[in-house]
């Protein structure tokens, strides 16, 4: 059993990539990307970025380690008339089925960050990239104020410790981490280029509605609901989490949800 394939197809992700899909759309529309541009999606989801990029006229590959989340971006590709887009099976941290130098640009948008062996995942997406192609990560940081970043942490004070030598995630989210993890992948630092960005998730429902979206469909969510379940805390998770949702919402809608969140946006020169 793979632990963290078994974590992301755990619940739906769709559900919550159906909150995500503006902001993707305007990521994508500033990457400039031309007609038969070689694009691989490193931790693709359902395609909230893939699509986008292959309307514009990219040719997509989008690899994620879960097989539910391949199959929907390959459903909505199809249904889409997407001929240019795909999606399969693959672990950011070994891409041995994909060749080297086969990409102009690689994108990771809240996805190789969670995939184990953050050296090997670097190293993996500057082997498909071409000489003069680029890299871009989008990573949620760890200690940010805003949404993202606070789900996790709430969450993590309900779960059992991880087990020895697990690296966090949010390892991704720091500026030294990337640098020293790129680096060991033979890029220097004056390659690697930082900035802070925002993905505003919309729903149509209530904040405490979109909680309950979390806690029944987003894996890591889930297993933290589960572990609090077992110490009869999970009715304190909620509560928490719905105070956080009510007060990072934005929206102006009546019973709406629009919450804006921080993450690290990472750009290699390869
Ligand atoms: C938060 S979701 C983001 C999905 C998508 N990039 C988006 O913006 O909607 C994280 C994604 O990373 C994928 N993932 C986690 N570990 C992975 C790994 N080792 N290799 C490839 N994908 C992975 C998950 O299956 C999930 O689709």
């Amino acid at each position: 059993m793979n632990p963290n394939k078994a974590l992301w197809e755990k619940g739906d992700f769709t559900r919550i990539a159906a909150t995500m899909r503006a902001s993707g759309e305007a990521l994508v529309a500033g990457l400039g990307i031309t007609a038969g541009l070689k694009m691989l999606d490193l931790g693709c989801g359902d395609g909230t970025t893939a699509l986008p990029a292959a309307r514009l006229g990219a040719d997509v590959l989008g690899v994620d380690v879960a097989s539910n989340l391949v199959d929907a971006g390959n459903r909505r590709a199809q249904e889409e008339g997407l001929t240019n887009c795909r999606f399969q099976e693959g672990d950011a941290s070994n891409l041995s089925e994909l060749a080297d130098r086969s990409f102009d640009l690689v994108i990771s948008i809240f996805g190789a960050m969670f995939a184990p062996r953050p050296f090997d995942v670097a190293r993996e997406m500057v082997r498909v990239t071409r000489p003069g192609g680029r890299i871009v990560m989008g990573n949620w940081i760890p200690g940010d104020p805003t949404l993202v970043a606070q789900i996790l942490k709430i969450s993590s004070a309900y779960s059992p410790p991880p087990p020895e030598g697990f690296v966090s995630p949010m390892t991704w989210g720091i500026e030294t981490s990337v640098v020293e993890r790129f680096g060991a992948a033979g890029i220097p630092a004056g390659k690697i280029a930082f900035s802070r960005d925002t993905y505003i998730f919309r729903s149509p429902a209530s904040p405490a509605a979109f909680v309950a979206d979390f806690r029944d469909y987003y894996g890591p969510t889930m297993n933290a609901f589960a572990a609090a379940d077992q110490n009869g805390k999970s009715a304190n998770l909620q509560q928490e989490l719905e105070a956080l949702f009510e007060r990072e919402n934005t929206s102006r809608i009546e019973g709406g949800t629009s919450i804006p969140a921080t993450f690290l946006r990472v750009t290699v020169s390869v």
